[in-house]
């Protein structure tokens, strides 16, 4: 069997460190928040090329506490793409504000940002794009939009720390980005853990009282807030971890181009990365009209799969009070019919490499 991912493999190949680091936490007595998350949070920053950091509960929560952190509510409107985990689009909803669906590239999958301006309103606060699977959205031309309209831009960063756009990380391009640990991103924690970067020193304010109680001192409250802290547990993990994030990128990348260099000249869409991005490939994912057939034929060979995602934003049941129908985002619709993502993680062996690559073929040869 070849997994879509492998969490086990990453464990073995870190397990002493990483077994004498979670036993050195549980001794300090330090559980919530404390140095471990100080010292990630500056590690992050600087690796994101921000001034500043703060660990959260999970990725969610980063985007969640970015929009209220802003002032987002009720009356708002907020553009994202049509094309993302819920996650993206859930979060604006929750606080009362209206989510604004722009159809994506059919290349990358990112907002098509040719279609952003259409949709800004008066309402319109913000804009969240994501960089899906990855790949970097076209930031130099989202923030010139953001400026003209005075639009505070989020970037949705889960999948994509440590990308790279025209030789800017992911999240200090923005006016703030947003991470997520969960365990299958490239830098994943033992369990929920997100982080928010930013330069923006007053909703870094903000966000360092929002995330505990909306209390500066303890137990003085200025604002109405949550409990999202990050846990040292995690926090000291990740930090080893982080030692490691630039290999295992590296190694995502080179897989990566021998997929795409194996798989050029197919009928299937291929995630070629941009001339001017550094694309991290949380997930390598293509797409063809044979996905479902394709799917269940990787199936057979033990080879595992997962599709990102099966119903585009606009659609999902969640937000149909807002009545978009098929035809409005059809880029996100095709792309929730035809994509599908196949092992990329930096622990497959060659031989499996090797597999992967003949079952496709093996596949579309048939
Ligand atoms: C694009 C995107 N946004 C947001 C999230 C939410 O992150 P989390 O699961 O840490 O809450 C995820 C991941 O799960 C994601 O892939």
């Amino acid at each position: 069997m070849i997994p879509i991912i492998d969490l086990k493999a990453q464990y073995a190949s870190l397990k002493p460190e990483i077994d004498e680091t979670i036993a050195r936490v549980i001794a300090s007595g330090t559980y919530i928040l404390g140095p471990e998350v100080e010292g990630l949070e500056k590690e992050i920053a600087a690796y994101a090329g921000t001034r500043y950091a703060v660990g959260l509960n999970s990725g969610t929560d980063a985007l969640l506490l970015a929009l209220k952190a802003y002032g987002i509510g009720p009356g708002d409107e907020v553009i994202t793409t049509a094309f993302s985990f819920i996650a993206t689009a859930e979060v604006i909803a929750f606080l009362g504000a209206k989510p604004v669906f722009v159809d994506i590239n059919k290349e990358d999958f990112n907002i098509n940002v040719d279609l952003i301006e259409a949709r800004i309103t008066p309402q319109t606060k913000a804009i969240i794009p994501v960089h899906l699977y990855g790949q970097p959205a076209e930031m130099d031309r989202i923030m010139a939009l953001a400026r003209t309209h005075k639009l505070k831009v989020i970037e949705d960063c889960a999948q994509a720390l440590g990308a790279e756009y025209k030789g800017k990380r992911v999240g200090s391009i923005g006016d703030i980005g947003c991470i997520s640990f969960f365990p299958t991103k490239n830098l994943g924690a033992y369990g929920d853990g997100g982080m928010i970067v930013t330069n923006d020193e007053k909703a870094f304010a903000a966000l360092k009282k929002l995330h505990v109680h909306g209390a500066g001192e303890k137990y003085v409250h200025e604002l109405v807030g949550v409990n999202s802290r990050l846990d040292s547990l995690h926090a000291a993990v990740l930090r080893v971890k982080l030692k490691s994030l630039d290999t295992w990128i590296d190694r995502r990348n080179e897989i990566a181009r021998l997929y795409n260099q194996q798989f050029a000249g197919l009928p299937l869409v291929l995630p070629i990365p941009k001339k001017e991005v550094r694309h991290v490939y949380n997930q390598f994912t293509i797409a063809t009209d044979q996905r479902n057939e394709l799917q269940k034929y990787l199936k057979e060979k033990q080879i595992g799969t997962a599709i990102h995602y099966p119903i585009s934003l606009p659609l999902q049941q969640a937000f149909s009070y807002l009545g978009y129908s098929q035809s409005d985002c059809p880029a996100a619709a095709k792309a929730a019919a035809t994509v599908l993502s196949i092992p990329a993680y930096p622990e497959l062996t060659t031989s499996q490499i090797e597999t992967v690559i003949s079952s496709i073929k093996s596949f579309i040869s048939s």
